[in-house]
């Protein structure tokens, strides 16, 4: 009957939540509650999860894998009380006094934000495209985990990760930014780790800082009544290219003033003629192309390696050539990591900004995460010693001239 009580703790954990609701919601507002308006933080635009607040506790749910959060402060009764890790809900104890995150999908530069560096207490990867972090692991201040031993990761009050085909445990938190389609909405998960350590005013004031740089460099974008250059995303694979239809990259190129490339197909092999005349013809039209092809050495991904890959012996027409602009966002790695999938997910102004560097170059603004692989710029390798700051300390999000 396993079925059957696993319902029944559901049903007991519908009622506590709706109990507890009850006594506590009425007086949010009130001046007796303990609550204060920079302690809530407002889910404005990610649609993947919602975060509610009674006054001892806070609900997230979790839109992808439909689990719910119950967070209890823990100063508060119901927190040695109350206990639950069931399929759909589980308790958290806050502030978290440690944690540690899957490293291959957790965005670490979250962490630096809100100032949490040091209660991160273990990783799954050691190349973490962070300095601090890298920093306080070779310190021996945070731990390596292997991903599948539990309980090793049970020591810790939480493990953030999100790999949803990944079974979980009772301190497993699903956090998924990368389930969002547009850059702000990935970077407001902040919000979500925010809640967990009781800093919801600093996960407030990034990302609203986040956003208005973000808002005001697209306004600016979009006044532009100059020429749209064509931006195609592609990468190849296994003998075959395609063009990105993601529409988070739709968005940055819509955002920066470009023109998605809007090719017949998706999908172009190499090895078939029909295909490879078609790809010709279609990347004629190109201004500018960011290749994305996935490689396990970024040092070693150069314009010879595109032009294998694309192997298209009559390039002439190719003006994304002839007028250098081949781009890969692997500017900034650690060994085979990307900061593109870090730091790039907090601060999606300095990805915008960098594109409408990209597609409209000033020569007075220094790119951060793309690389000009046509004029044969190398990847940053990121190290310990380039943590340039207390780690203790909160990483401000940097703000692009606007205006
Ligand atoms: C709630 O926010 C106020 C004002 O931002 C701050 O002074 C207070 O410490 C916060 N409380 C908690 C529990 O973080
Ligand atoms: C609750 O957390 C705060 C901040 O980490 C800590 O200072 C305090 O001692 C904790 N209180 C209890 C009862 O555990
Ligand atoms: C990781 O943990 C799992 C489960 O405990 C174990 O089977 C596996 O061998 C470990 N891997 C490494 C590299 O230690
Ligand atoms: C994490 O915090 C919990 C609760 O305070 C504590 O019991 C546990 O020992 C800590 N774990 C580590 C690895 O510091
Ligand atoms: C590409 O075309 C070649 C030749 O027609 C064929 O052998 C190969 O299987 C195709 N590759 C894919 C991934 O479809
Ligand atoms: C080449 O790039 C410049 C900006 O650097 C742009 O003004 C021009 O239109 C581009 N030419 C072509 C053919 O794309
Ligand atoms: C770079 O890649 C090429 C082909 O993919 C390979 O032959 C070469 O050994 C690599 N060089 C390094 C330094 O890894
Ligand atoms: C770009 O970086 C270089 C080298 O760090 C620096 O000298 C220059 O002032 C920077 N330019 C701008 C516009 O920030």
């Amino acid at each position: 009957m396993v079925m059957d009580s696993a319902a029944c703790f559901w049903f007991q954990a519908l009622f506590l939540l709706a109990l507890v609701w009850f006594f506590s919601y009425g007086s949010v507002d009130g001046a007796s509650s303990t609550v204060k308006v920079g302690n809530i933080s407002k889910v404005e635009d990610a649609v993947n999860f919602h975060i509610y607040y009674g006054q001892t506790f806070k609900v997230i749910k979790n839109a992808v894998d439909g689990q719910s959060y119950l967070l209890l402060q823990n100063n508060s009764r119901i927190a040695s009380r109350t206990k639950y890790c069931t399929s759909r809900i589980k308790s958290f104890v806050i502030p978290l006094s440690n944690f540690s995150v899957d490293t291959d999908s957790f965005p670490v530069s979250f962490l630096e934000h809100l100032g949490l560096l040091e209660s991160l207490k273990g990783v799954t990867s050691d190349t973490v495209a962070s300095p601090c972090v890298l920093k306080l692991y070779k310190e021996g201040q945070i731990e390596m985990l292997n991903k599948s031993d539990y309980q090793m990761i049970s020591q810790f009050s939480a493990h953030f990760f999100s790999d949803a085909d990944q079974h979980s445990a009772c301190n497993f938190a699903t956090t998924v930014p990368f389930s969002e389609d547009t850059p702000l909405q990935r970077a407001e998960w902040i919000k979500f780790m925010g809640a967990f350590a009781n800093v919801e005013a600093r996960a407030n004031q990034v990302y609203t800082a986040v956003k208005e740089n973000y808002l005001c460099l697209a306004e600016i974008a979009k006044s532009r009544t100059s020429f749209k250059p064509t931006v195609a995303w592609m990468k190849y694979n296994n003998g075959v290219w395609s063009f990105t239809k993601e529409a988070y990259y739709l968005k940055y190129v819509e955002d920066s003033g470009g023109e998605i490339l809007d090719a017949n197909k998706n999908t172009y092999n190499v090895s078939d003629s029909d295909d490879l005349e078609e790809l010709h013809a279609i990347l004629c039209t190109v201004e500018v192309v960011i290749d994305e092809t996935l490689t396990s050495d970024p040092l070693n991904y150069t314009l010879s390696t595109f032009i294998q890959n694309l192997n298209i012996e009559d390039r002439s027409c190719f003006s994304f050539l002839s007028n250098t602009s081949l781009w890969r966002y692997d500017k900034r790695i650690q060994t085979s990591s990307l900061d593109w999938y870090n730091g790039a997910v907090s601060q999606p102004q300095l990805v915008l900004a960098d594109l409408i560097e990209v597609l409209f170059p000033t020569g007075n603004y220094n790119i951060t995460y793309f690389r000009n692989i046509v004029k044969g710029e190398t990847p940053i390798n990121i190290g310990p010693e380039m943590c340039d700051r207390e780690t203790s300390s909160t990483l401000d999000p940097t703000i692009v001239p606007c205006g």
